[in-house]
């Protein structure tokens, strides 16, 4: 078949996902498949099962990072690499990362049926612990690999029950032997819903961002002075939890104050002792800050300490602030994107290039290789969440786009 004329089979890429939604699926139609949880363990054997079949040369490295390998002609070229994450948020959506690795899948199927050569290999990857919701930071299976986060750190990072890391990695069988270290790749492409509302206001059907904000994240802890909320009066109390609700309205009020294009949100707390009739004495929150402009990020953030220190003294509670993540702004390759941009153009979509709000693997891909990412529309805007969204024409769509993104990459030597 003419190489242009070919199409994935949307009916295929329909019933993979449905079934990994199956896994870990939730009552409100969401899934909760937690990094190195028994659901993520179930999802990766299913999904290294299906990759067999394709006879891929299957891997596994010691972040859990599980990789297949489809040969090319000139096998020893780099690679066209795509895929994305398993692991879910707590209750959220059924296409968040897994339909990047089921859109990977069915490129992989589309070309093993239709005995597809080319000249370089294809590479299908599930990164480990994208989310970074159980265990921080995110994107960790790309960033060890990407040698940009060290791998002993993030093997001692714990959840908040006290797991050890690499003690669940071992639980679930994912600790391989393999070295987690980059190969050189030509080229990683990443299908990914869209997860916010550009691509559905401005009615276009499939998105090429040409990079990912910066992320900041921090966790801050208070100490204050625990007692009986009766007898206590209001004058002279160390209330940690007050002392975090001056400060959450600050990071809140943030963009506004700062000005240009930035997001910040306190989306986790810990407060103990957690009894009503106990003033609080230790709180662990957490801050996410996001922005295009580093520099505007960095600004915001000192801005933001002075207010907590200051906040902190007044009400008589210590802080200690720790710095879990940062990465400054991830532009991709620009030849890339505009790939991506002309093939969705020419399967008839209408394309828009945009910025990516959302962090992805595809940030730490981009510091060691080509990298451009598909997007896809997100329903009302809503990601993270059970109610998540995305037609099945638009999830055939993106994986057409990535089709000809890979194929046209890995036919090209140079
Ligand atoms: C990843 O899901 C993120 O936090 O953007
Ligand atoms: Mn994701
Ligand atoms: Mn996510």
């Amino acid at each position: 078949m003419e190489m242009s004329k070919l199409r994935v089979n949307g009916e295929r890429l329909r019933t993979a996902l449905e079934e990994m939604a199956g896994i870990g699926g939730t009552p409100g139609g969401g899934v909760h498949r937690l990094a190195l949880s028994d659901e993520d363990k179930a999802a990766r054997a299913l999904f290294i099962k299906w990759l067999s079949e394709l006879n891929l040369e299957v891997s596994v490295d010691e972040m859990g990072n599980i990789f297949g390998k489809r040969p090319g002609l000139e096998n020893s070229l780099p690679p066209v690499m795509a895929g994305s994450h398993i692991d879910s948020q707590p209750f959220g959506g059924r296409f968040d990362g897994i339909l990047g690795v089921m859109g990977a899948l069915e490129v992989m199927r589309t070309v093993h049926e239709n005995n597809i050569e080319t000249h370089r290999p294809l590479v299908i990857v599930n990164w480990t612990n994208e989310e970074g919701s159980r265990f921080s930071p995110a994107t960790m299976g790309s960033g060890v690999w990407a040698s940009k986060l060290d791998l002993q750190w993030i093997y001692s990072r714990t959840d908040t029950s006290g797991k050890k890391f690499v003690e669940e990695l071992d639980r679930i069988g994912f600790r391989g032997d393999v070295p987690a270290k980059a190969f050189p790749v030509r080229a990683y492409f990443e299908y990914h819903i869209e997860q916010g509302p550009i691509l559905e206001k401005q009615d276009k059907d499939v998105g090429a961002p040409g990079g990912i904000v910066g992320i900041t994240w921090m966790d801050v802890y208070l100490t204050g002075t625990a007692n009986q909320v009766g007898p206590t009066p209001m004058e002279g109390r160390n209330d940690a939890l007050c002392t975090a609700a001056e400060m959450i309205l600050k990071i809140d009020q943030l963009p506004k104050k700062m000005g240009g294009n930035m997001v910040a949100t306190v989306g986790e707390i810990h407060n103990s002792p957690n009894s009503r009739n106990i003033v609080p004495d230790g709180v662990h929150f957490t801050v996410d800050l996001r922005s295009w402009d580093d520099e505007l990020a960095n600004r915001a953030w000192d801005d933001a300490r002075n207010d907590f220190e200051a906040i902190a003294a007044r009400r008589g509670c210590s802080i200690r602030i720790e710095e879990t993540w940062r990465v400054d702004h991830m532009p991709f390759d620009s030849k890339l994107v505009q790939l991506v941009l002309d093939n969705a153009e020419e399967l008839g979509h209408s394309p828009l290039k945009m910025i990516s709000g959302a962090g992805h693997d595809a940030g730490y891909m981009s510091m060691i290789a080509p990298t451009a990412m598909i997007f896809v529309p997100s329903i009302d805007g809503r990601s993270h969440v059970e109610v998540e969204d995305t037609t099945w024409e638009d999830c055939e769509a993106g994986a057409n786009v990535l089709l000809h993104s890979m194929l046209k990459t890995a036919m090209d030597r140079n």
